[in-house]
């Protein structure tokens, strides 16, 4: 984790996060701590404080005890929950050692009492890093002992998912690049992330940028640095991404939407490995591994000529296909059941489960925006269902009714272009085909089926039997 700041002649500094809403105490720890190996970052609440942990890759955090709303305590858990490799401080006045003491017992590795004297603050933050250090070595030592892959964090029984780790396998540890291709919420962010934690620089940086998000004149800046009086607004001299992924991965995501200009820079930067932050002559030596995602069609884009075919055979030395969700059906139980173990314990800190026939809705449905809508459906699921248990009730009505819908839209009407159809007799086919799935979903109780289709239930004994549709 901090190695690099050891063996980088200090140029890359420790990202810290200062947690606390007296913005003096906040300034003045800025100012210390940019003095000493730091790069420091300042929050005013523990929500804010989170947000930033998502964009920026911590290594250590600093919070006081009182905070609005998230006290420090609830912060601290949230951390160790979702990024236990960060190191946490807890800031306390003495009226409050005792709650201090339940941190560390919930993880945090110490805390400093208030009035903080730098010295000794120093001194903690040093011998914390060093002790989350060795954690962190000791939790890839045991890695190293039990299996050298790990992708447990990625749910896949499917055949085309276990090509993916096929090849994830093979090329984690082989410093090439890799393109990752495949649509909205497939997955690609946490590929990139697992091929980084499981090849040999997982102990430096993965970072992440969006180059769709950020506006064009700004990209470049942002991917390698800037020097002081650049452009306007350049007050200060600015470390790129690529500079601070140095011995670690970058993760290009979106590269399709990269414009010509700067696709010409990449392709030498990553020719030449050196980058030169805008505004300068000096050029620095810099050593990333780069994997770049898109859900746009590059072969494509090639053709127009928006895309570079130099660039793209220079980041597509190894390509991974994402596939739909639609297309790894048999995932979707799987995937819904880790989602629930997941979550349960975070939203209602109980064990939740999932009746069957919710499974099947889900199993039925398309999910046009893959695994990260099921994600969110299954979320949502757990605010809103009733006695710990998530049934069909729990998920929206176009979920309900899509499940349905497609199947039964597959009456032939495209033979009829040119003659015209029979709209009753169409009509018919399709409201019995609507029961037909009904019936299947709800493995023929009737009562179940009628309340899914919002129907008495001795509408629909008539309808089945009018339609003759019988089930076993
Ligand atoms: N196979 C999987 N197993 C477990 N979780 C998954 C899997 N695939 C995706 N997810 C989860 O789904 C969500 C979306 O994944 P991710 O952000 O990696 O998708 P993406 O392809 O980068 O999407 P986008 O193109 O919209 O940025 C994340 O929360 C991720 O953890
Ligand atoms: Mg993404």
């Amino acid at each position: 984790m901090m190695s690099k700041s050891d063996n980088n002649e200090g140029s890359s500094k420790i990202p810290i996060l200062i947690v606390d809403d007296e913005v003096h105490t906040r300034l003045a720890l800025t100012k210390l701590l940019e003095r000493e190996n730091f790069l420091p970052f300042s929050a005013g609440s523990g929500e804010e404080a989170l947000k930033i942990l998502k964009k920026e890759n911590i290594d250590i955090v600093i919070t006081d005890l009182k905070l609005p709303n998230m006290n420090g305590i609830d912060l601290l858990k949230n951390i160790k929950e979702t990024a236990p490799h960060i190191c946490t401080l807890l800031i306390t006045g003495h009226a409050t050692i005792k709650t201090a003491v339940t941190a560390i017992k919930e993880g945090a590795y110490d805390y400093i009492l208030k009035p903080l004297k730098f010295d000794e603050l120093k001194k903690v933050i040093d011998k914390a890093l060093d002790q989350q250090r060795l954690i962190n070595e000791n939790t890839y030592l045991k890695k190293l002992l039990y299996g050298k892959y790990d992708f447990s964090n990625i749910i896949g029984k499917s055949l085309a998912m276990q090509e993916v780790f096929n090849v994830m396998e093979k090329v984690a540890d082989q410093d090439c690049s890799i393109l990752i291709l495949g649509n909205s919420g497939t997955g690609k962010e946490l590929v990139a992330k697992a091929v980084h934690y499981n090849s040999s620089r997982r102990d430096n940086k993965f970072v992440a940028i969006n180059c769709g998000s950020i506006p064009h004149n700004l990209l470049e800046s942002e991917l390698f640095g800037h020097v002081k009086g650049a452009f306007t607004g350049a007050h200060a001299t600015k470390v790129g991404k690529f500079e601070y992924a140095d011995n670690g991965t970058i993760f290009l995501d979106e590269i399709g939407n990269m414009s010509p200009a700067l696709q010409v820079k990449l392709l030498r930067v990553l020719q030449e490995k050196e980058i030169v932050k805008v505004g300068d002559t000096k050029s620095k030596k810099i050593d990333v591994r780069v994997v770049s995602a898109t859900n746009a069609n590059l072969t494509e884009a090639i053709k127009n000529g928006t895309f570079r075919e130099d660039l793209y055979y220079r980041l597509d030395i190894v390509q991974l296909n994402l596939p739909t969700l639609e297309k790894r059906k048999g995932d979707v139980p799987l995937l819904a059941k880790y989602f629930l173990k997941k979550y349960s314990k975070k939203i209602k800190n109980k064990k939740v489960i999932i009746d069957d026939s919710a499974i099947k809705l889900l199993e039925a449905y398309d999910f046009p925006g893959n695994v990260r809508e099921l994600e969110n459906m299954i979320e949502r699921a757990i605010i809103l269902c009733d006695d710990n248990k998530i049934t069909e009730k729990d998920f929206p009505q176009n979920v309900r009714s899509k499940a349905l819908i497609p199947k039964a839209s597959r009456v032939k009407s495209d033979k009829h272009t040119t003659t015209g159809i029979d709209l009753n007799s169409e009509l018919a086919k399709f409201e019995k085909e609507l029961i037909k799935n009904a019936m299947a979903l709800h493995k023929g109780t009737k009562s179940k089926a009628a309340k899914f289709l919002n129907i008495n239930r001795t509408t629909l004994v008539e309808k089945l039997k009018r339609m003759e549709i019988s089930f076993n």
